[in-house]
């Protein structure tokens, strides 16, 4: 399994400050945004991996993430020219997915969840494709699921105005390799983008879909507004600061999932002469 994190985008909702620069560099708490999926994809099993970004914001990722090597993972670099769409990530991403399946993370959307190994272990299909489902207040600015009793998906809407449940799908969504063929399919829907939704669609009407409601102990929450950029930065302080441990910690991820050993892991730590580094000298003491 491969997996695609999508930081390109405009961003227009936070502007000014993402004017000059990615929202997924700018900092959610203690790191920037773009550690905390890049972290659920590791914390996932997965090392391979596809930053599809902007022309403009490319160098700085680069910057950032380098080739991955440092955490044992393989991070390369796509551009998309113009946010035409979240579903275009998958014809970009064409030869980077080759014959695998394939794991699609907005580079926008942080999830704490604590049982997410166990769950890629046992819920994910091979064949077809599985989203979550996440309850959430105000259902209306996401794709929104339907789901019955049985766990039976009734119907999928994207943004709709009279939601027919709280349930949201959180963008972290995991296809097999025909998701490629279904994004040549699409065309442009009324705002002008490949919309995500038309391809969990398609999945559905082959009755190829899978959807996993995230529990209770978990949570989600996504960036896009300067209020909730703030409660995230809120939450991940009030968790980090309760708990002691760190949401997004891309080395962690990399070290539990034995991608990097000690020695690496030290060697990480000199790099910072603060808090972040102390935390990752913790972890070898763990
Ligand atoms: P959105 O929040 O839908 O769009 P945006 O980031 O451009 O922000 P705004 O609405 O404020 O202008 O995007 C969700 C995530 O998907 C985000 O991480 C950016 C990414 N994205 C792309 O990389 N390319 C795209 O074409 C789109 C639509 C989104």
């Amino acid at each position: 399994m491969k997996g695609i994190l999508l930081a390109g985008g405009a961003g227009t909702r936070l502007y000014p400050i993402t004017i000059p620069v990615s929202k997924q560099i700018i900092p959610v708490y203690d790191k920037p945004m773009i550690y905390y999926p890049l972290s659920t994809l590791i914390a996932s099993g997965i090392n391979e991996i596809l930053i599809i970004t902007t022309p403009h914001d490319l160098a700085l990722f680069q910057s950032l993430l380098s080739d991955g090597s440092q955490w044992g993972c393989s991070i390369s670099y796509a551009i998309q020219s113009e946010p035409k769409g979240i579903a275009e990530a998958f014809l970009i991403a064409e030869s980077f997915i080759a014959s695998d399946n394939v794991v699609l993370i907005l580079g926008d959307n942080i999830f704490y969840f604590p049982s997410l190994e166990f769950v890629v272990a046992n819920s994910i299909k091979n064949k077809g494709a599985s989203i979550f489902a996440y309850h959430v207040s105000n259902p209306s600015r996401y794709g929104v699921v339907e789901i019955s009793s049985a766990n039976k998906i009734l119907s999928i809407e994207e943004k709709p105005l009279e939601p027919k449940s709280n349930y949201a799908i959180p963008g972290f969504y995991f296809f097999d390799n025909n998701v490629v063929e279904y994004a040549k399919q699409l065309t442009p829907s009324r705002r002008g983008e490949l919309e995500i939704t038309d391809i969990i669609s398609k999945y559905y009407e082959l009755d190829l879909l899978n959807v996993i409601k995230m529990d209770k102990g978990t949570a989600w929450l996504d960036t896009g507004t300067v209020s909730s950029l703030m409660e995230a930065g809120q939450f991940v302080q009030v968790l980090e600061k309760r708990q002691g441990l760190k949401v997004g910690c891309v080395e962690e991820q990399a070290f539990i999932k034995k991608y990097i050993n000690r020695d690496q892991l030290r060697q990480l730590a000199k790099a910072f002469n603060n808090n972040y580094g102390k935390y990752l000298i913790s972890l070898l003491n763990d």
